[in-house]
């Protein structure tokens, strides 16, 4: 990340953060409440609010307390990749670096994104139609064999629905223990339209091993993978989330059937933040 860009975000960071707390003071509420203040129209965003005390809320906090008694957090050196708009796009090839175009990272033709490599603040393409409409007909062969799934998904985040977010976490759990769960602002997947977040029909994150052994074995069909596996905590920068699709389109059986990370099969950079 360039220093321009750095204190870009640390600035956008600093005024989500004042807002949160401003508002929070103005209304004297809670660091829950204080999340919900952020609340947009986007609902399935607030689905992973912490203004949720659900058991699902409660599982996600134990885990990750548990993943910082392991201290799985790594001490990268290389700079977070910060793509220039305005650089020249460069051919992409085998064992290359990702490429920049518009500001988004490349490798092979596959969108990535992680904790190294972020998406610039005004990327907000919506839902991409064709992963819905994937993710549609996976939620109904789900159903049709009984499974318990709910066609309210968690998809699209804007960089300030996923501020709203990431703040609210920091502020109630910390940030070394947010940043295991929860993307800052720039780093979410779900900020490019191609990532969902799949639900139970009581509005809880699919975690039960049934449904989450369905979409390992069969998520690729309709192109997609199961992003954050257990296990790849230290490679995907994030604890397990069974119940994250990352639409990947025609290679998702190639990568999920490799058994490899998206940043193995790409031979990307993952891993934590640098700073
Ligand atoms: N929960 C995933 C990592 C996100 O916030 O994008
Ligand atoms: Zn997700």
């Amino acid at each position: 990340m360039d220093r321009q860009k750095r204190s870009d975000w640390k600035y956008r960071a600093s005024a989500v953060l004042f807002t949160l707390l401003i508002a929070g003071s103005a209304i004297g509420c809670s660091s829950d409440k204080l999340a919900e203040s952020t609340k947009t129209s986007d609902t399935q965003a607030a689905a992973q609010s912490p203004k949720r005390t659900s058991e699902e809320e409660e599982r996600i906090r134990s885990e990750a307390l548990a993943k910082i008694a392991e201290g799985n957090g790594q001490n990268e050196t290389e700079p977070t990749a910060q793509a220039d708009p305005d650089q020249v796009v460069e051919a992409d090839a085998a064992g290359s670096e990702p490429v920049q175009e518009n500001g988004l990272f490349y490798k092979d033709g596959i969108l990535i994104v992680n904790k190294k490599y972020s998406v610039p603040a005004d990327y907000a393409p919506g839902v991409d139609p064709t992963a819905q409409a994937q993710v549609t007909q996976l939620l109904q062969d789900m159903a049709s064999q009984g499974m318990n799934v709910s066609y309210d998904t968690s998809n699209f985040r804007s960089y300030d629905t996923q501020s709203g977010l990431y703040f609210g976490y920091v502020g109630a759990y910390g940030q070394a223990e947010a940043d295991t769960f929860s993307a800052r602002p720039g780093y979410s997947e779900h900020q490019t339209g191609l990532a969902f977040d799949l639900k139970d029909s009581a509005g809880n994150l699919i975690t039960s091993p049934t449904e989450a052994q369905w979409l390992l074995d069969n998520s690729w069909k309709y192109g997609f993978i199961v992003r954050y596996q257990e296990g790849k905590e230290a490679i995907t920068g994030y604890q397990a989330e069974p119940w994250h699709l990352r639409y990947i389109g025609d290679r998702a059986q190639e990568i999920a059937q490799s058994g490899l990370t998206l940043e193995e099969f790409l031979g990307v950079e993952g891993g934590d933040y640098v700073d």
